[in-house]
């Protein structure tokens, strides 16, 4: 991109600014601002003394939101925007809250960026600790969950999902994907398959769904455990591959391939980069995201994840453009 040097100039320090945009978002989030700013809206005298906050710093913060477009001011109300009513009033069907929530708790690795790329090992985690951390998990499935009940509804309008019956969400997580492919196909039961940890939160989720039944859980791990022989027409296996590296990507859609009954397809959910790996700039940020936080993951581009599937026999390989950088990469058995 050819820019003059002032347009230059104000690309740079729009760039280097950044952080401060999150950062307060990342703090009104917290704050469940937009909560109370949501209907008729309140003056920031009434926000401040909800919040317990500083009166002074209260109008700073609200002031940049509206510059920020999250919301209006209109005779000292500050009342939310379209997006904000949309996605960040705590009881909305789609609410994102969660997910800025999770780029917020990935502050503290990429502020050690430095460190991983010269050592080229993971900031994330500290391998002394072994266990998991409850209250870590629990929110970084929430952020799933946020992603996936947007996501999920655009993915079933790209896939024909009619003529199967039993689905496989590996690595599903909470299994949003799987009960939203169920409560569409009715006919349709499906699997969620994911670590001990999570299948617990998943069981929580896909009773509060009202799917129990027709969605179940399996606990195991994709890299040591059997997925079994031929019982799928549907592998789904979203964003997954990212966390390893490419030998144990072929090892694990090698299993997606023997779980599948004959006409069966695995269907990829990933961020998807180009074949020079340089774009889109989403992906190629997320990458640095896994260097931080996996021992040896990354984005991956289309040549590659196809070179995998082919290897593994699966063919008539196609891909589908999502939103959000994302894609799907579909490969048949047949
Ligand atoms: C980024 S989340 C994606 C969750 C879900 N598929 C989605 O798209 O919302 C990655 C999931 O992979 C699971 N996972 C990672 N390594 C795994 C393994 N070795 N075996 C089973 N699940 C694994 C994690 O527990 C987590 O639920």
């Amino acid at each position: 991109m050819q820019k003059s040097s002032l347009s230059s100039l104000s690309y740079l320090n729009e760039i280097s600014y950044s952080y401060w945009k999150a950062q307060v978002l990342f703090v009104a989030v917290e704050m469940d601002v937009f909560t109370l700013t949501a209907g008729n809206g309140k003056s920031c005298k009434i926000i401040a003394k909800k919040l317990r906050a500083d009166l002074r710093a209260t109008e700073m913060i609200l002031n940049a939101l509206v510059s920020l477009e999250f919301l209006r001011k209109n005779k000292e109300i500050y009342r939310n925007t379209a997006i904000s009513n949309r996605y960040l009033v705590k009881d909305s069907p789609l609410y994102q809250g969660d997910r800025i929530h999770h780029f917020h708790n990935m502050w503290d690795y990429w502020s050690k960026l430095n460190v991983a790329v010269k050592t080229g090992k993971p900031t994330a985690y500290d391998n002394a600790k072994e266990e998991v951390d409850e209250q870590r998990l629990r929110e970084f499935i929430r952020a799933m969950h946020n992603i996936g009940i947007v996501q999920a509804g655009e993915v079933c309008g790209k896939l024909h999902l009619k003529k199967y019956r039993s689905l496989l969400d590996l690595a599903g997580g909470q299994g949003t994907y799987a009960v939203r492919f169920v409560e569409e196909n009715p006919e349709m039961r499906a699997v969620v398959f994911d670590l001990p940890d999570v299948t617990k939160i998943a069981r929580e989720y896909i009773k509060k769904s009202g799917m129990k039944g027709k969605v179940t859980t399996k606990a195991g791990d994709c890299l040591k455990d059997s997925f079994g022989k031929e019982l799928y027409d549907i592998v789904f296996v979203s964003n997954l591959l990212h966390i390893y590296e490419p030998v144990e990507n072929r090892k694990i859609l090698r299993k997606c391939w023997d779980s599948l009954l004959i006409e069966g397809i695995v269907v990829i959910q990933e961020f998807v980069l180009n074949s020079a790996r340089t774009q889109p700039l989403f992906g190629t940020l997320f990458s640095l995201n896994m260097l931080m936080g996996t021992h040896r993951g990354a984005s991956y581009s289309y040549d590659e994840m196809k070179e995998w599937l082919k290897d593994v026999g699966l063919k008539n390989i196609k891909r589908v453009n999502l939103d959000m950088d994302s894609g799907l990469i579909i490969g048949h058995k047949l």
